[in-house]
């Protein structure tokens, strides 16, 4: 059977993960958490007291790094430099300094080639903000996820209750607002729908009917290939 790319983009909380997720299971496919990547470097650059603003500082950071993905069915298990970051990546301080970290043109850059790499072998459903418009702007299937802000903070703030994280919503509500107007007004690879892509409002639907969705236009497209 033939296989495709999938890139699913959106903004924070429109629920990328988990329907990501859940389509790379019922397809069989790779999923890649490009998000994760980036939180990576983030963690990292908290760890070794770098300067975030400083984009030379971030790439040169990020060469000498090794990231390393590993695939279970749960999701992506993050390396950096042979330690396991998965959790620590979801950080409070990891989460509010991301956005920043994703800003500098010289990281996005060598991101946006490690996640090409890891997409060569089709059949891989990847999730983030510019993967239909940049890293793989001739993927056979795009989406473009959506959700109100309020039900988006919703989201993020039970999931950190159910892993035992610290929460406010309307801390989170805000945290939402300001990463989006960063991710989308940012001059390198904003956050925007690609004009092929599938758009999904997520607020009245479940990550399985999402899901559902996505693969069942995924199955349309591999017939005509
Ligand atoms: O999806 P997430 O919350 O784990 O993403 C973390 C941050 O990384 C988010 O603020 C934007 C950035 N990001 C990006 O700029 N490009 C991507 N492809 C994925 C994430």
């Amino acid at each position: 059977m033939n296989k495709i790319n999938i890139a699913i983009d959106g903004p924070a909380g429109a629920g990328k993960s988990t329907v990501a997720k859940q389509v790379a299971r019922d397809l069989d496919y790779t999923y890649i958490d490009t998000g994760a990547m980036y939180r990576a470097l983030a963690w990292k650059a908290l760890q070794s007291q770098a300067d975030i603003q400083d984009g030379e500082a971030l790439s040169a950071l990020l060469e000498s790094m090794d990231l390393t993905l590993s695939y279970t069915a749960e999701g992506n298990r993050i390396f950096v430099d042979n330690e396991e970051v998965t959790n620590m990546v979801r950080s409070n301080e990891v989460t509010a300094s991301v956005s920043q970290v994703s800003l500098h043109a010289g990281v996005r850059e060598q991101m946006v080639k490690k996640q090409q790499e890891l997409a060569k072998a089709k059949g891989t459903v990847l999730d983030g903000r510019d993967i239909g418009t940049t890293v793989l702007p001739h993927a056979e299937l795009k989406v473009f996820l959506t959700a109100s802000v309020e039900e988006r903070a919703r989201r993020r703030h039970l999931e950190n209750v159910e892993n035992g994280r610290e929460s406010n919503f309307e801390t989170i509500k805000q945290d939402i607002q300001t990463r989006d107007e960063k991710d989308s007004s940012r001059l390198v690879s904003p956050l925007t729908k690609a004009a092929d892509a599938v758009e999904m409002d997520t607020t009245e639907l479940t990550a399985e009917q999402a899901a559902m969705r996505i693969c069942s236009i995924a199955k349309e497209r591999i017939k005509k290939l």
